[in-house]
């Protein structure tokens, strides 16, 4: 396709940032691993709009990695920040500002009695097995391929995607760590297990349920697109579990605050023993948390056999003030923000579906309301993993985003991630998305 639009400045600026930062950028997922030819240079949002280096404007559906519930500089956060900050930015002391944002958080989350808050959402998985360990007096616990949970050593096992032929068996799969620099011992404690297929979770918790000190899950598989799991599984995950004295760990840090107030655990009403958060949570701001009953996270409380958690920027002061004002909006006239963010994500999947039927494109689109993925495959739908690395196109998704791109919408490329729909998103801008879809399917086919 030609390009419609000049990148000639962001290309310059790339350029430059390649000479300071390793590969431009300061996370792999924003570079030219995922952009061919280098990313644009977004240099201003508002809304559900941003604006590149050369002036552009496109719709933007990323929405920082869904950090964005509420798009781009809302005036609400925007004058909670401003406030905030002319007043002192952080004491490191006990703020007021922290009690209302907890209290809120409480107010929507049904499984926090109480709440740890941290930096990043991997500060947040970080703390959840340190507890979860400390709490049980064991040290293995389960992760399912395919699931990222942050860039914390023992997570990084098959959390990204390989070629089919790389996987081993699903009874036995190939262990295939995602960075160097982690010694293998730290792989000894991690029992790998594929998701989404409950014969598979309960053969390996009989075999491994007594040693581990927790299961931790995210409940719609984020990492590999959009992956719903299967009607009764996270139901069977957490009765296994409490068979075996493991703790349940939700990872909530996409889902969290996005599928409903109380997010995935409200949603699909599963009782988690820990849960982490992190993005929606902060609408933009950096941010994490931990929450579960007070006995499991008393065991911060100071003294001999504590579980330590510290951090200069814990409950960061600003953080909180949006946080605050964040969850107010959410909560606002019995949480109107879930049935606009439901409605418009479904009217954008049914929209792009009708576009792949109609332009003859094998593609699926997956995911429910407030986020969802395009898959390139002959499938009907991907269950895991090992669907995803072996039936999914992502060189042609790939495309389809590129070509988007010329047409004023903003997404990664990286198959991985999802399409995010914030409080800011319109109608119009879903129509946009459906036009440009069918006009980039011209271009594919
Ligand atoms: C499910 C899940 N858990 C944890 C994390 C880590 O969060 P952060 O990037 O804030 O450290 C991510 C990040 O994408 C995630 O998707």
């Amino acid at each position: 396709m030609t390009p419609t639009r000049t990148r000639s400045r962001s290309q310059e600026l790339f350029e430059r940032a390649q000479r300071s930062l390793i590969e431009g950028v300061n996370s792999p997922s924003r570079g030219s691993a995922v952009f061919a030819g280098g990313p644009l240079m977004i240099e201003r949002g508002r809304g559900s709009r941003v604006w590149d280096a050369d002036g552009n404007e496109y719709v933007d559906f990323l929405m920082s990695f869904g950090a964005l519930i509420h798009g781009h500089a809302h005036p609400v956060l925007v004058s909670a920040v401003s406030q905030a900050v002319a007043e002192g930015s952080h004491f490191a002391s006990a703020t007021s500002a922290e009690v209302e944002a907890a209290e809120r958080f409480r107010g929507m989350v049904p499984s926090a009695e109480v709440v740890r808050f941290t930096n990043s959402g991997s500060e947040a998985t970080m703390l959840a097995l340190r507890l979860a360990r400390a709490h049980t007096g064991r040290t293995k616990f389960l992760k399912f391929e395919g699931h990222y949970h942050g860039w914390y050593d023992p997570y990084l096992l098959n959390a990204h995607s390989h070629p089919p032929e790389t996987l081993g068996s699903a009874e036995s799969p190939a262990r295939i760590p995602d960075s160097e620099g982690i010694p293998s011992s730290t792989f000894a404690e991690v029992v790998l297990v594929p998701w989404n297929d409950v014969g598979a979770l309960e053969r390996v918790m009989k075999k491994h349920g007594r040693e581990l000190a927790a299961v931790i899950t995210e409940p719609i598989m984020a990492n590999m697109g959009c992956i719903p799991p299967r009607d009764g599984y996270l139901e069977r995950l957490r009765d296994v579990t409490r068979q075996w004295g493991a703790l349940l760990i939700l990872d909530e840090v996409v889902t969290g605050f996005r599928y409903a107030p109380g997010g995935c655990q409200e949603y699909y009403r599963i009782q988690p023993d820990i849960s982490t958060f992190g993005k929606a949570l902060g609408a933009g701001f950096p941010v994490g948390a931990v929450a579960g009953p007070r006995l499991l996270l008393n065991r911060m409380q100071w003294g001999s056999g504590m579980v330590l958690h510290y951090g200069t920027f814990n409950g960061h002061r600003l953080t909180m003030k949006v946080i605050a004002a964040n969850l107010d909006l959410l909560a606002a006239d019995h949480n109107a923000a879930y049935d606009k963010l439901h409605a418009l994500g479904d009217c954008a999947i049914t929209g792009l579906r009708e576009v792949f039927k109609k332009r003859k494109v094998r593609a699926i689109v997956q995911g429910l309301g407030p986020m969802f993925q395009i898959y390139f495959t002959d499938r009907d739908a991907i269950h895991d993993y090992r669907d995803y690395c072996t039936w999914v196109d992502t060189g042609k998704y790939s495309r389809f985003v590129h070509a988007l791109l010329d047409l004023g919408i903003y997404m990664t490329p990286s198959n991985g991630l999802h399409w995010i729909i914030s409080t800011a998103h319109t109608q119009a801008d879903i129509a946009a998305l459906i036009d440009a879809g069918d006009r980039a399917c011209a271009e594919l086919s």
